[in-house]
């Protein structure tokens, strides 16, 4: 399929790269294709970033059948464009996809449709350090009906926004409170894909967070409120008694790249790492025993993520005196390296736009 490209003839202001926000700006141009029953994938096309016209009864405004994406590019010290692991981002929005009865995209396809429209905005990729152009990929259910089945329509959209880090903390350790009143989704549910109702439900849990000066909250299973999930918008890693254990993907967990991605390395470096079920009490028995060495979450938007401090009911852990760990520092340091173009990309992870 031929892409076609619209350029625009009114490019915005961009804005002051420094102290970027996240997710706030966004680039001159995106990316569009629609889906027709009977007829497929069509029309792919690079258009002016701008307001979609859809109707009121759009299905994705009343059952949420939506499914999205999230990943960066950056750009190189000599001005190369690099994308972090971009297969994987469109591997998983079919994961998504077929679980909300949403029609399948061609990975190779989407990965080129990603490298034409990050080519035309590549001046929108910031080079400050820490900063990038966060990409996101989303599908949104279009049909003109109130009925409840799969829509017919459906419009595949990328934008792309210059962004600094999720958490304005950066590398310093945030505070994470562990939900045991609200659950994010159980096993059967959605709760392995990036669909926005997993995080419509998590809204409320994090309010409360906030409201108690917690960045954001650790989600227990779902059934007994026993074994550690994921956090807000990260998975979660703790290093016990020097073993990296994070929790089994076990269905309701997200399969975070970033995820995938410190397990590669921590194998390649021959540090013992599991995934396997933990259970919070089992992290508590840890702290108090003075093995609980690390903790910390990985994500796109947020990378690597020291946590410093877990609340439980009334127990609070203080991890690693509230300093960035050896492991943690290290997988930070690797993986935002590669990303950058600063370290040698061992790992064939970085696809380049030349
Ligand atoms: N878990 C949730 C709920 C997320 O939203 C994210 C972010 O995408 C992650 C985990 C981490 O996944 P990834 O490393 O692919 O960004
Ligand atoms: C990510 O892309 O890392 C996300 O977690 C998406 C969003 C919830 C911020």
């Amino acid at each position: 399929m031929n892409i076609t490209i619209t350029k625009t003839t009114t490019p915005k202001a961009k804005p002051v790269m420094e102290n970027l926000p996240f997710g706030k700006f966004f680039s001159d141009h995106m990316f569009v294709m629609d889906y027709t029953e009977g007829k497929g994938w069509h029309d792919p096309r690079i258009v002016p970033y701008g307001p979609l016209q859809l109707d009121p009864s759009a299905m994705v405004f009343h059952y949420a059948q939506e499914i999205f994406e999230g990943l960066k590019a950056y750009k190189s010290k000599d001005g190369q464009v690099r994308l972090f692991r971009p297969r994987k981002n469109f591997e998983r929005l079919n994961l998504s996809a077929e679980r909300l009865a949403i029609p399948e995209l061609d990975v190779d396809f989407c990965v080129e449709a990603l490298k034409q429209l990050v080519d035309l905005d590549r001046d929108w990729i910031p080079e400050q350090e820490g900063a990038s152009l966060y990409i996101r990929p989303f599908i949104i259910a279009t049909d003109e009906f109130l009925g409840v089945r799969p829509s017919s329509t459906y419009k595949f959209i990328i934008i792309c926004s210059p962004s600094g880090l999720y958490y304005p903390e950066g590398l310093d350790p945030v505070k994470i409170y562990v939900e045991d009143t609200y659950v994010r989704t159980v096993r059967g549910a959605t709760g392995f894909t990036k669909t926005g109702g997993n995080y419509a439900s998590s809204i409320k849990a994090q309010v409360i967070a906030h409201e108690r000066g917690y960045s954001q909250v650790l989600w227990l299973d779902g059934v007994e409120r026993k074994y550690i999930e994921e956090v807000g918008a990260m998975n979660i890693f703790f290093k016990i008694n020097g073993e990296v254990v994070t929790p089994m993907l076990n269905g309701s967990i997200l399969g975070g790249i970033t995820r995938m991605s410190t397990i590669e390395l921590a194998k390649k470096w021959g540090i013992p790492v599991s995934e396997r079920k933990i259970s919070i009490q089992e992290v508590y028995e840890a702290y108090e025993n003075g093995t609980l060495e690390e903790c910390f979450g990985t994500g796109t938007a947020a990378i690597i993520s020291p946590v410093g401090e877990l609340r439980w009911g009334d127990k609070v852990m203080n991890v690693n005196n509230n300093q960035i760990g050896e492991v943690t520092q290290r997988i930070f340091d690797t993986i935002t390296g590669i990303q950058n173009g600063t370290l040698e990309d061992e790992m064939d992870w970085v696809i380049t736009i030349d």
